[in-house]
């Protein structure tokens, strides 16, 4: 059986004031499904120490243990700073900081090595799915991003097509089925049935509370990585109960 899996992805979102959002969640998080908040790395170590029962995660590491790569942070240091999970291959990094698969699949091996669980993310832009290349580009980054090794207890993958990050697009039920059922299937192919079946698959972009329902009763979604209605437990804590109730 898979847990399900409601993760938050504050992205460049966040002060102190802000704990008090996760402290908001934890009721929410202790029904059947995980709750996993990444916030800013500067709220890592005070939103872990609060002990909510909310799982706290970081956005991105570095590949390297340590050394000097300024302003970046290892895998280690999240770990020691109180985060369980790690996002790593977001689109904005792939962008703003031209990671490829390549570098992705550097920093998972650096995150498995500090026993942090990656959240891996693929997905595809707009001009690539109205090309209909969206399972071959779906494919290539699983194939680039993801090193041997994987398990379901190490990794999680989250498939969050560009054109819905933020947008208030999101694709049809079939749509994100289609693509779930194909990520399982490369899972599969490539780690074993067992391990295969056991990775949890995330939908993201614009996940609200109206739309949760309908997408968690999608094939192979077993959860959601959320952006901005993940940044306030109003919005946040609905997405978990509809994700409780979708078991
Ligand atoms: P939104 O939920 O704001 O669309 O963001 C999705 C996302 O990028 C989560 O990683």
């Amino acid at each position: 059986m898979r847990r399900k899996l409601a993760a938050g992805n504050w992205k460049m979102n966040g002060t102190r004031a802000a704990l008090s959002e996760i402290a908001a969640m934890a009721e929410a998080a202790k029904g059947a499904a995980e709750v996993l908040i990444c916030p800013p790395a500067t709220l890592i170590a005070e939103a872990a120490g609060a002990n909510t029962g909310v799982a706290i995660g970081g956005q991105d590491c570095h590949a390297e243990a340590k050394g000097a790569h300024t302003g970046d942070l290892s895998a280690d240091m999240l770990k020691d700073a109180g985060a369980s999970h790690v996002i790593l291959g977001h689109s904005e990094r792939r962008e703003d900081h031209d990671e490829h698969d390549d570098h992705v699949r550097a920093k998972t091996r650096a995150a498995w090595e500090a026993g942090l669980v990656v959240v891996l993310c693929c997905g595809e832009t707009l001009a690539e799915r109205e090309a209909q290349n969206t399972l071959d580009i779906i494919g290539g980054q699983l194939a680039g991003s993801i090193p041997d090794g994987a398990t379901g207890h190490n990794l999680v993958v989250a498939y969050e097509p560009i054109w819905a990050i933020g947008t208030g697009k999101v694709p049809t039920t079939d749509q994100i089925g289609e693509v779930h059922d194909f990520i399982r299937a490369r899972l599969e192919k490539r780690f074993g049935e067992g391990v295969g079946r056991s990775v949890r698959l995330l939908y993201g972009g614009s996940v609200k509370p109206a739309n949760a329902t309908e997408i968690f009763a999608v094939s192979n979604v077993d959860g959601a990585l959320v952006g901005g209605a993940s940044l306030k437990a109003a919005d946040f804590v609905p997405i978990i109960e509809a994700l409780n109730a979708s078991a």
